[in-house]
């Protein structure tokens, strides 16, 4: 395990991923009854991004840094700079709030976050950065054995994010397989997954393998900053949501043409589907 968030933290990535995430918590809110956030690959919640990681790869500068004073932006992207602002009260963005952190500020007092971080220095900063919330719930484990394990959610309504490192070439396929024992025990869930826009092959194996799995309704999202390309640098994502909220679609719709040609580096662009099998 060597990858560090910190590295890529508040690039093009993150601002898709953030913000679709930050949308379907404001859907599950609008009912009164409790929810849990199942953020299967929590990371260390909070990103200095003037540290050495940051300062060493600079991917925000290309993201979040290229939208931070988006003044008319997409009610989409507006609520997640919003959020992000709201852990720079100065107006300078220096830090950057990674998912269990936006989660646990958008939570309300009887929502619960259970995050989950396997690697122990990772584990040991999410520790520190959600000190200060109080339905917060960390486990130190791996997210595929945790992932079944914790579900449903005693709530039994909620949101699961699968945001793996992508380090092992079948982690795709794994995260995929994956999907089949949590939707056994949690059907009605909202799934967010995280894929990297690399091979366009590679991720319809992994839709298939979705639907294969149990995946009925769904929703695709990608945004690309360059043309995608198998090896290299990653210039696009691709989001899988399963059983997405209403008004989503049409959000991701409205706010992906302006907001991919704001992170252009070259060909940009962005698509979006849905199915219902
Ligand atoms: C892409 S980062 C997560 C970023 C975070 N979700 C966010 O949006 O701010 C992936 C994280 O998964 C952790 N990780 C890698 N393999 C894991 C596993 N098998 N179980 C749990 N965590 C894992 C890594 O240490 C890393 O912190």
């Amino acid at each position: 395990m060597n990858y560090r968030h910190g590295f890529h933290v508040g690039n093009h990535g993150d601002v898709l991923k953030h913000a679709a995430l930050l949308y379907c918590i404001e859907r599950l809110k609008l009912k009164k009854t409790p929810f849990a956030v199942l953020d299967t690959h929590a990371g260390a919640g909070l990103y200095d991004l003037s540290g050495p990681q940051a300062q060493r790869s600079p991917e925000w500068q290309g993201g979040i840094g290229r939208i931070w004073d988006w003044n008319a932006a997409p009610p989409l992207v507006a609520s997640y700079l919003e959020a992000v602002r709201a852990f720079n009260p100065d107006g300078t963005l220096g830090v950057y709030p990674g998912s269990p952190a936006l989660a646990a500020r958008a939570l309300r007092a009887h929502d619960t976050l259970i995050a989950v971080e396997k690697h122990p220095e990772e584990a040991a900063l999410l520790r520190e950065s959600l000190a200060g919330f109080d339905h917060v719930r960390l486990h130190m484990r791996d997210a595929w054995e945790a992932l079944p394990a914790l579900l449903p959610p005693r709530e039994k309504r909620g949101l699961v994010l699968i945001d793996p490192p992508y380090e092992q070439p079948d982690e795709l396929e794994v995260a995929a397989r994956a999907l089949g024992p949590a939707l056994k025990r949690f059907g009605h869930g909202v799934y967010l997954w995280w894929r990297p826009l690399k091979s366009a092959s590679a991720l319809g194996a992994a839709d298939a393998e979705a639907r294969t799995q149990g995946a009925r309704e769904t929703l695709r999202a990608d945004l690309w900053i360059d043309t995608p390309q198998p090896e290299g640098r990653l210039v696009g994502s691709s989001l899988l949501l399963i059983n997405p909220p209403f008004g989503l679609e049409a959000a991701l719709r409205e706010a992906l043409p302006p907001l991919a040609q704001k992170l252009a580096a070259g060909a940009a662009g962005w698509r979006v589907s849905s199915s219902q099998a």
